[in-house]
């Protein structure tokens, strides 16, 4: 496999391969050096964790970083994203990792270019490191995922993230349902809701979203929307005693969750972006050896 573009396109031992030697990295601390390759990271869309998280996985496989955003770019001049990846490449990339609105279009231009692409977030489509990653966090939390229940909370449609775990979650074993306001779910990624407060007493992983405010045509109300959809103090509460919190981030505290419940002690967002770090590691090092 050339590009990491979707989990649609990684089996499930594939995924399996990726979860095990970010396994590895993690206890053994050490990792293959890829020194003299150069990693462009184009970031057209907002990123602190999966921007940042690539630098640092880039850097601990001893990699050198070109750090292209948008705004200083020649994409500001009329130059196709094709063109400018074609450039990285031609000038001397081993690798480049994404992040751009239009759903789908790297796909086009992984077709026609040599160089491996990591989706870093396209859009309201997908985002695979961040769902190996989340994939990663319960996969060492539980030891698996046969029969784990995975409420996947907040606004489903418009979340590459959701679209990106849902399926794969579903695909190795786990049990995964809905809940998100009644315009904010999406028959094409489930038919599976609940409410908040049935997920969140079921659940084994509350999976907490974002509103993604930047997707919305129309500005959503967010004063009342912890009350009615978010995770309180309340329904936490009510959570299984060995259930955890999960949230991608960024996490707009009192919103979609309580502010203390960030730190709680079954929170693991903060885990999440621990691993973060290590699942890129094991995804660029299979990419660039042509592993995977
Ligand atoms: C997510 C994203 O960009 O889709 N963030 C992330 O990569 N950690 C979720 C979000 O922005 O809400």
């Amino acid at each position: 496999m050339k590009d990491i573009l979707s989990m649609e396109d990684l089996t499930d031992a594939q995924i399996y391969q990726l979860l095990e030697t970010a396994e590895k990295i993690e206890s053994e601390g050490s990792f293959p050096f890829h020194d003299q390759k150069y990693a462009a990271n184009l970031f057209l869309e907002p990123s602190t964790r999966t921007k940042n998280s690539f630098f640092i996985a880039e850097r601990r496989l001893g990699m050198e970083v070109m750090d292209v955003s948008g705004s200083d770019s020649s994409l500001t001049k009329g130059e196709s994203l094709y063109d400018t990846v074609k450039t990285l490449y031609t000038i001397g990339a081993s690798l480049c990792i994404i992040r751009q609105s239009q759903n789908g279009i790297l796909r086009e231009i992984a077709n026609e270019v040599d160089v491996p692409i990591i989706n870093a977030g396209d859009g309201t489509g997908q985002h695979p490191s961040q769902s190996l990653l989340d994939l990663y966090t319960i996969y060492q939390e539980f030891g698996g995922f046969t029969g784990i229940k995975v409420a996947i909370v907040g606004d489903i449609k418009h979340s590459r993230v959701a679209r990106s775990n849902g399926k794969a979650l579903e695909r190795l074993g786990a049990e995964v349902f809905y809940a998100s306001k009644p315009e904010w779910q999406d028959d094409s990624i489930s038919t599976n809701y609940l409410s908040i407060d049935q997920a969140v007493e079921l659940a084994d992983v509350v999976m907490l979203l974002r509103i993604q405010h930047e997707r919305h045509e129309q500005k959503a109300e967010s004063d009342s929307y912890l009350e009615a959809f978010g995770l309180t103090e309340e329904r936490e509460k009510k959570m299984n005693k060995n259930a955890i919190i999960m949230h991608p981030a960024p996490v707009n505290r009192g919103v979609e969750i309580a502010g203390s419940l960030v730190e709680a002690p079954r929170s693991r967002i903060f885990t999440q972006m621990k691993n973060g770090v290590t699942i890129r590691m094991a995804m660029i090092n299979a990419l660039l050896k042509e592993e995977l």
